[in-house]
């Protein structure tokens, strides 16, 4: 007979290897509660809910009240974190000096250990000089502070006649650029012949508008997987290196930087290889344009790196990280994701790229921008107890047991909706579901019922939020018909808040989407009440059901 205690833990440690589906309430969360919200709505509040809906929200989710939501609330990752017991005892010991408050250089020693030893500054130097990091008060503002600073840069730097493209340029590469010019607005007026493109591998919307703000061109190169629906690729997330090659041969001087966003929550939150990091470094590198990440979700992406990428497993995440950040000239963030913090964002410039190479000027400049819109450059919109905060989140992201129960949580989330049979983006990224909305109607909708905001609509009746990222969010009108997005995304996205989540409120969630999938055909599109021509038109329209 063994020892009782070694039987026992062979047949408990068996448990851990049942897939995660199985052994979800077997192996518990790497963390427990200690504090909770309890709701102001019960489930059943249906009627009160249809009046707000209506009358109240217009059938915009963005404008429904949070407090009214019974069930979960996915509209968002950003900002909705649970924070840490860590984070709030360090927001207990916010400085709030108005100037180089300690949360400031908390928050840049952490930089710096997160994501390597090039965004830190160099010893000896003083506050201000070289700096390499600059707070902002969330990611589009610094999107914003960027791409003002960049326009103004490259006007004083004198803009280039216009010219056409190149008949170099790959045929469907170049019409695509020259039908997405003409889309380009700059607040709310037509574009003067955009001539600047900033290629990513897929922008999101936010950092979309500012730069079409400034009469740039933002231009999608997804890789093929991603345009093929290939569901076996791991990492498609990726970005064209054939198109961005050619784009970079035959159009060097129009493109001020190439721009690879991780993971890529446009294009399905799916992750970028490190190979597709490093290939695009040598591409860039070759051309001499200077190359940033938008890296929101740096530690979600550095996680699929080592988990499936050939040559990574075993590695800490905490490495893989600094081995991205590497080969970048720079990056903005929000803070809001994985940063594990309800509010931030931050530019950071490598002191010696080719980015501080081509606009020397740019930092000196980007701190005045900071003091203009900001505040002083050692808090930037921030409070001193929120960059502490932020510091704290920074060093648990990177944690493993963290990342492996936060991206297995999305994942047995996105694969209990697969088994109900709802059409969800595969594979699931890491940090929300996509329903793909042409599917779920059976590509029966037309381009302007905007079936998503119908479904959206019909979920907080439920009682549950889920955000429209298709046709309504990043098409456009052009005063008489629908321009859908190119390439052609439908989605809803279900955005999973970190921390905060059990699986039997996002398993409810999945419950009603089955309902609503059962009887879709019961569902009607939507017409467009308000703003079917602004910018960013999602945030802000009103719609009422069809029929
Ligand atoms: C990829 C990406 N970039 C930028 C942003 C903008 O960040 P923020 O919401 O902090 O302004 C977001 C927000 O969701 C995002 O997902």
């Amino acid at each position: 007979m063994p020892n009782p205690i070694d039987y026992f833990i062979s047949l408990f440690r068996g448990q851990l290897d049942l897939p995660s589906e199985l052994s979800a309430y077997y192996r518990p969360r790497p963390y427990r509660n200690s504090a909770v919200r309890f709701r102001g709505c019960s489930i059943a509040d249906f009627e009160e809910r249809r009046r707000i809906l209506v009358d109240e929200a217009g059938l915009n989710a963005f404008l429904f009240r949070a407090d009214k939501i019974p069930g979960c609330d996915l509209l968002s990752d950003s900002g909705t974190t649970t924070m840490t017991s860590e984070q709030w005892a360090a927001m207990l010991l916010g400085d709030e000096a108005y100037g180089s408050n300690e949360g400031y250089f908390d928050l840049k020693e952490q930089v710096g250990a997160t994501f390597g030893p090039a965004w830190r500054q160099k010893s000896g130097l003083r506050v201000g000089d070289r700096e390499p990091l600059f707070i902002f008060h969330q990611g589009r503002a610094a999107e914003n502070a960027f791409f003002s600073v960049l326009s103004r840069e490259l006007k004083q730097k004198g803009l280039p006649a216009p010219k056409p493209l190149s008949g170099d340029l790959l045929p469907e590469l170049r019409s695509r650029i020259e039908r997405r010019a003409k889309t380009v607005k700059g607040h709310g007026t037509a574009s003067p012949q955009p001539f600047f493109i900033v290629p990513s591998n897929s922008h999101f919307d936010t950092t979309e508008g500012n730069i079409e703000d400034k009469f740039m061109v933002p231009l999608n190169l997804p890789c093929r997987e991603h345009l093929a629906n290939d569901e076996t690729f791991p990492f498609r997330g990726n970005m064209d290196l054939d198109e961005l090659e050619n784009l970079l041969e035959n159009e060097r001087e129009r493109v001020p930087l190439v721009y690879i966003t991780i993971t890529n929550n446009t294009g399905g939150g799916q992750p970028v290889s490190m190979e597709n990091i490093k290939r695009v470094r040598e591409i860039t590198r070759r051309h001499k344009v200077p190359f940033f990440f938008d890296a929101c979700r740096f530690a979600e992406n550095a996680w699929f790196v080592q988990q499936k990428e050939e040559g990574y497993a075993g590695r800490r995440v905490e490495d893989i990280v600094r081995e991205m950040f590497a080969h970048a000239d720079g990056f903005h963030i929000s803070f809001k994701k994985d940063g594990l913090g309800n509010i931030g964002g931050a530019i950071c410039l490598r002191e010696e790229s080719f980015f501080t190479e081509k606009f020397p000027h740019f930092a000196n400049e980007i701190t005045d921008y900071q003091i203009m819109t900001e505040g002083h450059p050692t808090y930037g919109g921030l409070a001193g107890r929120d960059l502490k905060a932020l510091a704290e989140g920074l060093r648990t992201v990177t944690r493993q047991e963290y990342l492996d129960y936060r991206i297995a949580q999305v994942q047995r989330f996105g694969g209990r909706l697969a088994a109900l049979g709802i059409p969800v983006v595969h594979p699931i990224g890491g940090h929300a579901i996509y329903i793909d909305i042409d599917k779920f109607f059976d590509g029966a909708a037309r381009d302007d019922e905007f079936k998503g905001i119908a479904f959206t609509s019909l979920m907080l009746i439920a009682g549950h939020r889920v955000c429209e990222l298709g046709l309504y969010a990043f098409g456009s009108f052009d005063g008489e018909k629908e321009i859908p997005p190119e390439p052609r995304v439908n989605n809803v996205r279900a955005a999973v808040p970190r921390l905060a989540y059990e699986d039997q409120d996002l398993f409810a969630a999945a419950e009603a989407m089955k309902l609503l999938y059962d009887h879709r055909d019961r569902i009607p599109g939507v017409r467009v009440e308000y703003g079917r021509d602004l910018k960013l038109r999602h945030f802000k329209s009103r719609f009422s059901f069809l029929g």
